[in-house]
């Protein structure tokens, strides 16, 4: 979603800003914009639709200066256009606002305060600078004034950054749950909604906590609370490698990220596994869960899907009952709690509004909550009472690949610890080590035959307008992941099934033709689902069998190495993940930067 970078003080803002503004591309943006000034009060405001790259072609070399900021936009209030791009001016022109987040009395402030202003564009954003702009302009208050001011009155989501054209030294920051750092340079200081933005410049960053106003100089910088009292704060070191947010020989993000999934599964299991090789978390953690009468996973998107091939496996170790919801659907419809109940947040980017939203409900009730994370530190990490880490390395590509797969392995350490420390002898005797390495196997195994994949896929998916996956228990999880990789990325229509429900409806879809892939991974239910592939193929359907070693049956499509039944949506997905990479690839579209989505989505 959109993205900010800020400098001041430094030789080249431009250069920073720009660089910084591509390493925010992965999260998605229509539009973006620059402004930068200098002391001499050479000023420019450069805007774009589309990729940075529209951006660079309208910057000249004369576009420079010392302090500026930047913005990727993804469009919420009006079109993605070139007046409705960060950053936005006052009525004067005199202050200009970059903008993350969802102002919801955008229309009321307009109203109350705002007649007779002329807006250039329809976004919520130009509001607010017009709002801070007539706190000074027209009422006579400083700027700061006016920035505290406006921010006491703005209700909902923001991250803010100003310049005030009179002061080319200051930037003016502020937020109220979007996400937003100060970076700390030698000479200059930098603001990012995302550390990887000033990764290159800086590895110290500065948190800025929800309510706080920050003043932003070359060589301070001053924390204020909502009280307009001075805070302290120690920097925090980003444990970022420039090298993990590179592509290194790979055309895309997507592949490189399958491609790390067996290195991931074993680096969780080590991150995980103590000096005498026992699977550990942290013991509150793991009391917290035994003191749970009933576990809510609470998610969106991928990692709903993950907190679903979770719950069996969780299940069956900690005898704890286990509730999979959708953040957007439960902050507003709490169903009937237990009495002990715990809530685990699964969120690769650690932001994702409709998830937060939820948190900070529970936690209001009094709830225990853990958030289980790719990002140390982000929100959902900071506002939970306990964090355990997915150790995936950074996540660039829109689809989400190795964050699921290491969300799943995260929830069976998880469950095997806890599992431990209530005797289950499921537990006990489930060797999550060995088992994760047998994975790994598994998935290398997978992704060594890349080309088979990429055939299956030309054969059955080039031109297709829809599609559906097919299965059971774990199988039927992954049908639904996998659906949602392929219709994400190659925009073909595409739904995940349980096989037993299509002849209760959907069967009516299956025409001559429609691709229908079948996941068959389980024993136990394996013949049930074959009997479905009979029904679907003899209505027309083109079925594409995937199954594993145990279940697999002369001309299958691919087969998949064995792995423990808790385990096996952890190899099935990859197929699925590449089949989706490579129905993009044969279309023509980009793989890393779909149309209309958002790597970190922090709006609701
Ligand atoms: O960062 P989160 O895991 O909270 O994100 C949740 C979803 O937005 C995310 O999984 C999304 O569905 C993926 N892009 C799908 O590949």
């Amino acid at each position: 979603m959109c993205g900010i970078v800020g400098v001041v003080g430094s030789r080249n803002a431009t250069d920073i800003l720009i660089q910084g503004l591509q390493k925010l591309e992965y999260r998605g943006y229509d539009s973006s914009g620059i402004f930068v000034t200098d002391e001499e009060h050479n000023e420019h405001l450069i805007k774009a639709v589309g990729r940075i790259s529209e951006l660079q072609r309208k910057i000249g070399i004369d576009v420079n200066g010392t302090t500026g900021i930047g913005h990727t936009r993804w469009a919420t209030h009006g079109k993605p256009t070139e007046n409705n791009a960060h950053p936005h001016v006052s009525e004067s022109g005199r202050f200009v606002l970059v903008h993350n987040g969802v102002i919801e009395n955008f229309l009321e402030i307009k109203n109350e305060y705002l007649e007779g202003h002329h807006f250039l564009g329809q976004t919520d954003t130009e509001v607010a600078v017009h709002l801070i702009g007539k706190f000074v302009e027209e009422d006579g208050m400083t700027t700061k004034e006016a920035f505290c001011k406006a921010l006491d009155i703005i209700v909902g989501s923001f991250a803010f950054v100003m310049i005030d054209k009179e002061e080319p030294d200051t930037l003016y920051v502020g937020k109220n749950k979007s996400p937003l750092l100060v970076a700390l340079g030698n000479g200059y200081n930098m603001v990012c909604s995302d550390a990887m933005a000033m990764i290159r410049e800086t590895h110290d960053f500065l948190e800025i906590h929800d309510g706080e106003r920050v003043i932003v100089k070359a060589d301070s910088v001053e924390i204020l609370n909502e009280a307009g009292e001075l805070v302290s704060r120690e920097p925090f070191v980003a444990e970022l490698d420039l090298s993990d947010i590179g592509k290194g020989t790979y055309p895309y993000y997507m592949m490189k990220e399958i491609d790390e999934q067996p290195a991931v599964m074993r680096r969780i299991s080590s991150k995980y596994t103590d000096e005498n090789g026992n699977v550990v978390v942290d013991s509150e953690i793991v009391q917290a869960v035994n003191d749970s009468d009933r576990v809510y996973i609470v998610a969106c998107g991928t990692s709903y899907h993950a907190g679903w091939a979770s719950k069996m496996f969780f299940e069956k170790m900690t005898e704890i009952p286990v509730e999979v919801h959708l953040a957007s659907e439960f902050g507003y419809n709490i169903p009937l709690l237990s009495k002990k109940p715990l809530f685990i947040f699964l969120s690769q980017s650690g932001e994702t509004a409709d998830s937060r939203q939820v948190l900070v409900k529970v936690s209001k009730l009094g709830h225990k909550v853990l958030t289980i994370t790719n990002v140390a530190g982000s929100t959902l990490s900071r506002e939970a009472d306990y964090t355990m880490l997915l150790h995936a390395g950074p996540e660039i590509a829109v689809a989400s690949t190795k964050a699921y797969t290491a969300q799943i392995a995260t929830m069976a350490v998880l469950a095997k610890t806890v599992g431990v420390f209530r005797k289950n002898t499921i537990a006990e005797e489930f060797d999550l080590t060995k088992e994760l390495g047998l994975v790994a196997n598994a998935m290398s195994a997978v992704v060594a035959e890349k080309e088979v994949i990429e055939a299956i896929t030309a054969e059955n998916l080039l031109t297709t307008r829809n599609a559906f996956y097919i299965g059971r228990g774990n199988d039927y999880y992954v049908s639904m992941e996998a659906a949602l990789k392929m219709k994400e990325i190659s925009y073909i229509q595409c739904e995940g099934f349980a096989a037993g429900e299509l002849k209760h409806g959907t069967i009516a879809l299956i025409e001559d033709g429609t691709p229908v892939l079948a996941m068959i991974s389980q024993k136990e239910v394996a013949a049930h689902t074959r009997g479905n592939v009979m029904e679907v193929l003899s209505r027309g359907a083109n079925t594409i069998v995937i199954s594993s070693e145990e279940c697999a049956e002369v001309g299958d499509d691919f087969v998949i190495n064995t792995v423990h039944p808790f385990l096996t949506t952890l190899a099935m997905v990859v197929p699925a993940q590449l089949i989706a990479y490579y129905a993009t690839l044969q279309r023509g579209l980009d793989v890393d930067k779909p149309r209309n989505l958002a790597k970190s989505v922090t709006v609701e």
